[in-house]
């Protein structure tokens, strides 16, 4: 989603208080009893705890709904939240079990694959299927007149929210504007039989001026990759720019306004009463969401149901998109996602892989399959922007700062929304701040949103710059950064960061060889998102079996097993004695899994689920044992007397339903004490602070990073051994961003160069460091299991802890990405400690 997207969706009042809107997707059988958890206008009082465990643990009271869940007390307290839990599913993944988007096998099924452009800019022609058709394999044939993915023209309306169309008018033809872009598409018996037709498939292109780099767009006699003005709404993962923004040739903006309002004070002002001013130039480069599993879609459209499996971080989001492309009522769409791969920000909507699918289907009436391979994945699949970005940063002698204006340029290529985040603007004090970005355009298949949009780039820059302002008014960097900047997390990071490293006895570089060790830090956050739109049903079922549905997806960031702990933790059960059935839509709706939003979402609404579920069986169990209710509690199974008088079996009272199943829904409270987006200070954001030991060989300019210390907070920790997985993934995800990670697009042609995963260079085994994490304990008491979210805070500091490392080792700076041998050879030749 947009960041404007991201802030309405939890800022909006209604928002806040809308029930649950999606009771019609449970997937109960008709002789279910369903109890809905009515909401309550009325109110009652708790106290949860706030703070650092071990720290400054304390009390606050909240006004909370009626009926929400009693207050749960800090982790050490708990039997099962809180306690390292090994996966439910690790074992079908590991031995292959586990059914992804690409196992899944239908009687009939065919193959999808696309005819791809093989010109960066191109008006079609015509385009011949003759030879396609009478292939004997091929079952179906769709041209694609309009591809979805990037920005559109102005005054084109789109079809669908996130239509993003490349159609030129005044031709009436579609026109192509990269390499790659879907022109038609196929489905046929088999894998080669659907490349054999896609080959038969005969285009006739009317070649266009085209520009490639981003410093070529952006001069005034560039070949436009648009005709006009540009649109990009956002959508659940990301992307989108202001609407209305002027464009001249291929740049557009200015963007004034983020996330946090506009400018603010007088930056001229600010930088007249500095003593010093950190003045530089930043470029970081596209970088590729690379996830193991490809985007993909299985489509079934054989009757008046269209049932859906794929790769996606939005289940129920993806019905929503196909709804409105297809004109089709919700409640015909199934969306399946069982197992996926990652994502990372590239996988939401259906996509033009997923758009054919379907079209193919319906005509073919046979289920069609549609896969990318890695080349696909890696040249039209979405990127991280690059970026360009001028930041000056002015301060008095005691550290204080007094100005920061920032001049950013970023391309997505075909889309717009390159803008390098708010890390400038927000991160820290400084009464005075202006800022200007702009999007450029070039023949570029469509970027997109990728963990932590904007964030990686904007604290590249931030971050060195007061690493610099640091060594200029000799503070130590820990010690600035106390000073200036309030937000209590990341202070108790700092801290418990730089005593996991060592920070404070690093010595001065003093090596004589050609190899010179250095350390660095750097801090960054990601805004605390909620999604509103978080559900679920808990069944008991009549022989005693626990299962919670909704149809949230687990991307592989571990959610499936967090729901199993906080149900079994509320009923005294193990994880493994908890059937979790996600990832469909036929279950009632969950959060879109995007903006580190999905356990801070998600999990309220099912311990609330819990929780009711509880009450009731402890209900009819007080009735078996002639008992009150309020003396009984869950236990290994049991429903027990207090006082140990008496107990039954959950399974023994299961028995006992008058119907099959006894099921409960559920929808997530709003923010215990209100939202706090509005008001980004304190704890309404997610922070990191990451430390990097790294050597430099002065020789060969290569970069050796050693060890990462990385401290980080995600309120209340739900399963640690997950979460240390998802920040170790950031973690090597930012340091092959920082020093390998490239793709290369010929500036001639528009072919991408090293559409792969081995000239595309990723982090390998030998690469990975030490990487130790301190995961802090940190109540913030704004849902009833105060979970919050990891995954985009993991990745922000890297790269820029790792620059700042490199710097301390060799005595200048490297100010762009990747930190490649050539870079670090240049540099020392400028003048570095050689
Ligand atoms: Mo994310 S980049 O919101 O999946």
């Amino acid at each position: 989603m947009t960041e404007k997207d991201k802030s309405t969706k939890q800022t909006n009042p209604k928002d806040a208080h809308q029930s649950s809107k999606d009771s019609s997707h449970d997937g109960d059988k008709a002789t279910a009893k369903t109890v809905t958890a009515t909401k309550s206008k009325k109110t009652k009082t708790i106290k949860v705890p706030i703070g650092f465990y071990g720290i400054n643990i304390a009390e606050v009271e909240r006004e909370v709904p009626l009926d929400e869940p009693p207050a749960l007390p800090v982790n050490a307290e708990l039997n099962v939240i809180g306690k390292s839990t090994r996966r439910l599913d690790g074992h079908l993944k590991v031995t292959g079990a586990a059914r992804y988007t690409a196992d899944i096998q239908l009687a009939g099924m065919l193959y999808g694959r696309m005819v791809r452009s093989t010109k960066a800019h191109a008006r079609i022609k015509s385009i011949d299927l003759s030879a396609a058709l009478a292939h004997p394999g091929v079952r179906a044939v769709h041209i694609v007149s309009r591809s979805v993915g990037g920005a559109r023209e102005r005054d084109d309306k789109p079809r669908i929210d996130e239509a993003k169309v490349f159609f030129d008018k005044s031709a009436g033809v579609p026109v192509i504007k990269y390499v790659g872009q879907p022109v038609a598409a196929v489905a046929a018996t088999s894998e080669q039989a659907a490349k054999e037709a896609c080959e038969l498939v005969k285009v006739e292109y009317e070649a266009l001026p085209f520009v490639i780099e981003i410093e070529d767009a952006m001069k005034p006699d560039a070949p436009k990759v648009f005709s006009g003005p540009t649109e990009q709404d956002g959508t659940a993962g990301g992307g989108g720019a202001p609407r209305g923004l002027p464009q001249k040739g291929n740049i557009r903006g200015p963007e004034v306004k983020g996330m946090f309002g506009g400018d603010r004070g007088n930056v001229e002002e600010g930088f007249s009463n500095a003593d010093v001013i950190i003045d530089n130039e930043y470029r970081t480069q596209i970088h590729m969401h690379s996830a193991l599993e490809p985007h993909g879609l299985l489509a079934d459209w054989r009757d008046d149901m269209l049932t859906i499996y794929a790769s996606t971080q939005g289940t129920a989001a993806l019905r929503d998109d196909i709804a409105s492309v297809f004109n089709l009522p919700k409640s015909k769409i199934r969306v399946i996602t069982e197992y996926m791969g990652g994502g990372f920000g590239a996988k939401f909507g259906a996509g033009n892989y997923g758009i054919a699918a379907i079209f193919l289907s319906k005509q073919a009436k046979a289920p069609v399959k549609f896969m990318h391979d890695r080349k696909e994945e890696q040249t039209v699949a979405g990127f991280r922007p690059n970026s360009f970005q001028k930041l000056k940063i002015g301060a008095k002698k005691d550290g204080t700062l007094t100005a920061i204006k920032l001049e950013s340029y970023g391309s997505a290529g075909t889309s717009l929304g390159a803008g390098v985040g708010w890390a400038a603007q927000n991160m820290y004090d400084c009464p005075n701040f202006a800022s200007e970005h702009y999007d450029v355009l070039t023949n570029q298949s469509p970027g997109c949103a990728f963990r932590a949009p904007g964030q990686p780039q904007g604290i590249f820059a931030v971050e060195q710059a007061i690493d610099e302002l640091c060594e200029k008014l000799k503070f130590d960097q820990i010690e600035l950064r106390d000073k200036i900047d309030s937000n209590p997390t990341r202070k108790e990071q700092r801290k418990a960061g730089a005593k996991a490293f060592d920070w404070s006895s690093r010595k001065p570089n003093s090596d004589s060889g050609p190899i010179k060790r250095g350390v660095g830090m750097a801090q960054g956050e990601w805004p605390r998102f909620v999604d509103m739109n978080s559900s679920c049903v808990i069944k008991l079922v009549n022989d005693g079996s626990i299962e919670i549905l909704s149809s949230v997806q687990d991307i592989g960031t571990g959610i499936r097993t967090v729901l199993a702990q906080v149900v079994a933790e509320e009923l005294g059960l193990k994880p493994t004695d908890i059937t979790v059935r996600i990832g469909d839509t036929l279950f009632p709706t969950g959060p879109a899994s995007g903006g580190s939003v999905t356990t801070g979402s998600i999990t309220p609404a099912v311990r609330k689920a819990a929780y009711h579920l509880k009450v009731q069986m402890l209900d009819l169990a007080a009735e078996q044992l002639k008992c009150d209710a309020d003396d009984l509690t869950m236990k290994d199974g049991n429903i027990v007397q207090k006082n140990g008088s008496g107990s039954i079996t959950i399974k023994k009272l299961a028995k006992g339903l008058s119907t099959d199943q006894l099921s409960l829904f559920a929808s997530r409270a709003a923010d215990y004490g209100g939202f706090e987006i509005g008001n980004f200070v304190g704890h309404g954001r997610l922070s990191s602070v990451q430390f990097a030991d790294v050597r430099v060989d002065t020789d060969t300019g290569r970069i050796y990073v050693d060890r990462i210390v990385a401290a980080h907070a995600c309120g209340r920790p739900m399963n640690p051994i997950a979460l240390e997985s998802q920040i170790n993934g950031g973690i090597l995800q930012g340091i092959s961003w920082a020093l390998y990670e490239n793709r290369h697009t010929d500036k001639n042609t528009g072919i991408v160069m090293n559409p792969n995963v081995e000239s595309y260079k990723l982090i390998g085994a030998k690469e990975i460091p030490k990487i130790d994490i301190v995961l802090l304990e940190e109540y913030l008491g704004r849902t009833n299991t105060d979970a919050h979210g990891i995954g985009e805070p993991a990745i922000v500091p890297t790269a820029a802890a790792i620059a700042n490392a490199v710097a301390n080792a060799i005595g200048v700076r490297i100010h762009a990405l990747p930190m490649t041998p050539d870079k670090v050879l240049a540099a020392l030749r400028k003048g570095g400690s050689k």
